[in-house]
């Protein structure tokens, strides 16, 4: 007991100490990006905080947490795991995210060799920047995007090619792509569904970006951060085509049934004309023999 409290003293003391010396250092701290200023989200944030206005700028999830999520969440925490996992990521998590990788685009990769979980996007993007940029470089990335892109390129002492993407449909325009290769080209940098024009990647977009980069050391880097909203919305694509299918399948049934119906008609009157023209004759017939 007395040693916890010693420990927990020592690291109260270490806490203040390490922020005391921020708060020393923190005039004679030089910028690494000057010319990068607040981000716009938070900007927007903090004015929509203050004026009580509807905030459009920030995706805050305006919905509980399902309750689904937060027992699962307690019953691993009532499991015991609380301990530290390894350096890439929780075993377990990166295996399910290979099975994901190859469900949805088909290789098949190796959890201990391929996978690194970050604490977030944002972390996962400057992971992989800094892990490969060296200062020279180029990234050729699209505007207007994610607004963490080109500061995490500059911070590795990389150059952005920024390429603009305009209204109405925000496509790439590959052809400028392929200008603006040249031999410092490192990257190209996606992002699918595309923040903030709402833009996808079409197969024709994938098949030009296989062009340009086979037989090239060019690397990309695809942040897919929304790949569900995609996935959900082909489901939905998916869905409509499966009930255009039944409907059209449905209008050539009662087409069918139509024709038949035409037929039976076309059949009866005849059949009923022939029918009461025997009926007549075999009533004739009768009071013949009878009289
Ligand atoms: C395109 C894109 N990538 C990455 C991120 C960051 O994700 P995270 O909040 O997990 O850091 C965002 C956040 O809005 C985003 O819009």
């Amino acid at each position: 007991m007395i040693l916890s409290f010693v420990i927990y003293d020592c690291l109260v003391f270490a806490y203040n100490f390490q922020q005391s010396i921020i708060l020393q250092l923190e005039p004679f701290i030089n910028s690494k990006l000057p010319e990068v200023g607040t981000t716009i989200f938070t900007e927007m944030s903090v004015l929509a905080t203050r004026h009580q206005a509807i905030n459009l700028g920030q995706g805050y999830p305006d919905f509980m947490m399902s309750e689904e999520l937060i027992s699962l969440v307690n019953d691993a925490m009532r499991k015991g795991h609380n301990q530290y996992v390894h350096m890439n990521g929780l075993q377990s998590l990166r295996e399910n995210i290979c099975q994901k990788i190859q469900e949805l685009y088909g290789p098949v990769l190796n959890p201990d060799e391929t996978i690194t979980v970050t604490p977030g996007g944002t972390y996962a993007i400057y992971t992989a920047l800094t892990t490969v940029l060296r200062p020279g470089d180029e990234v050729i990335v699209f505007e207007p995007g994610y607004d963490s892109y080109i500061p995490n390129i500059v911070v590795n002492g990389a150059t952005p090619v920024v390429l603009q993407l305009s209204f109405p449909d925000y496509r790439i325009d590959w052809e400028m792509v392929k200008q603006k290769i040249t031999p410092r080209t490192k990257m190209i940098m996606l992002n699918t569904p595309h923040n903030p024009t709402g833009a996808v990647l079409s197969d024709h977009d994938i098949e030009e970006l296989k062009k340009i980069v086979e037989g090239t050391d060019l690397m990309i880097l695809s942040d897919e951060q929304r790949q569900e909203i995609e996935r959900f919305q082909q489901q939905k694509l998916e869905i409509r085509k499966e009930l255009r299918q039944v409907r059209r399948n449905l209008l050539s049934d009662i087409d069918n049934l139509g024709t038949w119906l035409k037929v039976i008609n076309v059949m009866l009157v005849p059949l009923l004309v022939a029918l009461l023209a025997l009926g007549v004759f075999v009533m004739r017939n009768r009071r013949r023999s009878a009289t």
